[in-house]
């Protein structure tokens, strides 16, 4: 079975006005459709062919296969970390977790946005929960993420250009003011609960 593109979970024009409809038919109909076109050319024939995309990403080496089914896998995360209904407050447990790890949630996007800032070129900066339940903020550069360093991903905001650019040009902190507004908490509740 070829990988396939997921449809986005709310309408086109859904998170305007923070990110535009543009933004989203580029990002989502190109971006993420060119990497899902360009990892099953990659895997055709090949043993990773009927393998499922998580163990294509921590079974690959690192080079064009690991990229793409990455970059897929990461997509595919990101559109479900965020929602038309944003502006929303973390909940326990997870609001707990964030308290103990970042001292309130304020300081956490404040740190969030810190590390996006900081991430020189591309990648993602995500919030990870370990084996013991603690949260902590991870950047990865290029495709690389959570999966691949034994972690498991609450929650990640895009920081290629192609994610802000159309709507912010290069003003990446106004992109991130942008990303809270539509951030989807729920998904993170959903996901610290359920691993
Ligand atoms: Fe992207």
């Amino acid at each position: 079975m070829p990988i396939e593109l997921p449809s986005l979970p709310y309408p086109k024009n859904g998170l305007e006005p923070y990110l535009s409809a543009e933004t989203l038919e580029f990002h989502h109909d190109k971006h993420h459709q060119k990497y899902v076109s360009k990892l099953n050319g990659l895997i055709k024939d090949t043993e990773f062919a009927a393998q499922s995309l998580e163990t294509i990403i921590t079974t690959a080496p690192i080079g064009p296969i690991f990229n793409n089914a990455a970059q897929v896998w990461n997509h595919n995360f990101y559109w479900r970390c965020l929602t038309p209904n944003g502006e929303q407050q973390p909940e326990d447990p997870l609001a707990e977790a964030i308290d103990s790890s970042f001292g309130s949630y304020d300081q956490f996007k404040a740190q969030f946005n810190q590390a996006a800032t900081d991430l020189f070129g591309v990648g993602w900066v995500w919030l990870v929960k370990d084996g013991a339940g603690v949260v902590s903020i991870l950047a990865t550069k290029d495709a690389d993420n959570p999966l691949k360093h034994g972690r498991i991903a609450l929650l990640t905001c895009d920081v290629w250009e192609h994610a802000f650019y159309i709507d912010y040009r290069n003003d990446k902190a106004r992109y991130m003011q942008a990303f809270w507004q539509v951030c989807n908490l729920r998904f993170a509740e959903e996901r610290y609960r359920a691993n």
